[in-house]
């Protein structure tokens, strides 16, 4: 009866990574998925997230229970506060609805059942072009149609603002927009302040719903206010829409496996708050019972307990340090190379990964002749760069560009 079933292309970024894995050249360099790397091309455990597993596993009380099925109550609330903001007015009103999720991919598909199953103005969902690959599938995957917006402007390496707010306007009343809320990925380029406000108003003018994706906070700028922004200048400003917000904790507390997020939706009232969550509660229950534990207790006492919070503020600067550096050499050593082309944009760009125009074919050369991965589309994710492989990185990229 299986017998008809087709193949279907391996997901690029994992497929990526298996060819990583599996090549034997002592010199080859990882800048594909985006995970973050130390000085010496290591996962990091977070030293906040050592003492919160210390904190946790010195407790008399630890156990493996289950959560509830929104998930455990201290991570919702901390979770929520970092994304909306310690004085949130739509916290103290009591109109925000959070659920714990399976990460930020979670999150978007709790986001992706509400809005098939209760919205009913548009089921359109509307993505910059370009944006992370698996957006599209996880909005189609329940149903709903995929459009995108202008974002990436290629001949000048900057945003299209003028097509990005042409297609906003031009867009079905709504329509559903999705924003990631900092560090672009792939592009590493962010609206500024100025640009935000125009997009947000745009939304408001147009009666769209916006969906923030939240999973790079902190590897903007180093600092998780800031880089909440324009989510919270959002929640401000269309204070008459319901706001959507996914929230990823795999890359700013470095627990990808773990998979711990959030769906925050912040109501313009709580009157249907009740029913409301009820209905995501069902969406959770009927596909994974409750989220996962561990993950979330090791993030709450990140969040909550003051030293490790302190300590984990400090490690958001480290890694976004470290990667800035990092664009700072490639950058400089391409100029040195006298590579051909503009490189300036690397340090332009900001989180974790650069767009870095190289073309498909360049690409694909880099890994084949140079064991050097990155994602076909050019984004490379400069965490994986360090002082041991960032000239060989240059002198290899020069090598493709020349060819
Ligand atoms: C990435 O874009 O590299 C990450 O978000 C990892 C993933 O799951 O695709």
């Amino acid at each position: 009866v299986f017998s008809t079933i087709p193949e279907i292309p391996a997901d690029a970024l994992f497929a990526l990574k298996g060819r990583y894995t599996a090549d034997t050249r002592s010199q080859k360099v990882d800048l594909g998925i985006g995970a973050y790397r130390d000085a010496n091309g290591k996962p990091w455990v977070l030293p906040s997230v050592r003492e919160a597993e210390k904190l946790i596993h010195e407790d008399p009380e630890y156990n493996h229970e289950y959560l509830a099925i929104s998930g455990f109550a201290p991570f919702i609330g901390a979770s929520a506060k970092v994304i909306l903001g310690d004085e949130s007015k739509a916290i103290e009103e009591q109109r925000v609805v959070s659920l714990q999720t399976l990460s930020g991919t979670g999150a978007l598909h709790i986001a992706a059942r509400f809005i098939k199953k209760f919205y009913t103005q548009s089921q359109t969902v509307y993505l910059s072009q370009p944006t992370w690959g698996n957006h599209f599938q996880v909005f189609e995957t329940v149903g709903l149609k995929t459009a995108t917006y202008k974002y990436w402007d290629d001949a000048t390496k900057s945003l299209d603002i003028k097509g990005y707010l042409q297609d906003i306007e031009s867009a079905e009343p709504g329509s559903i927009f999705v924003l990631h809320s900092c560090a672009h990925n792939p592009t590493g380029l962010d609206p500024t302040r100025e640009q935000w406000v125009q997009i947000l108003e745009a939304i408001k003018r147009k009666g769209h719903l916006p969906l923030f994706d939240s999973a790079y906070q902190g590897f903007a700028s180093g600092d998780l206010k800031n880089d909440a922004w324009a989510v919270q200048r959002g929640v401000e400003l269309l204070n008459e829409t319901p706001i959507l917000i996914c929230q990823s904790f795999a890359k700013n507390v470095g627990m990808y496996g773990e998979r711990i997020g959030a769906f925050h939706l912040v109501l313009p009232s709580a009157e249907n708050k009740k029913a409301i969550t009820s209905q995501l509660q069902a969406f959770t229950r009927s596909e994974i019972s409750n989220p996962p534990s561990y993950g979330a207790k090791i993030v709450t006492k990140v969040l909550t307990v003051p030293a490790l919070r302190a300590q984990w503020e400090q490690d958001l600067v480290t890694m976004s340090q470290r990667i800035y550096k990092q664009r700072v050499a490639l950058r400089d050593a391409l100029v040195a190379l006298k590579t051909p082309g503009n490189w300036d944009h690397i340090v332009q760009q900001q989180g974790m990964f650069s767009f870095t125009g190289l073309t498909k074919a360049q690409v694909q050369r880099l890994e084949t002749e140079h064991a050097v991965y990155l994602a076909s589309s050019g984004r490379a994710s400069v965490a994986g760069l360090n002082d041991h492989n960032v000239s060989y990185v240059a002198k290899s990229i020069d090598e493709a560009v020349r060819f």
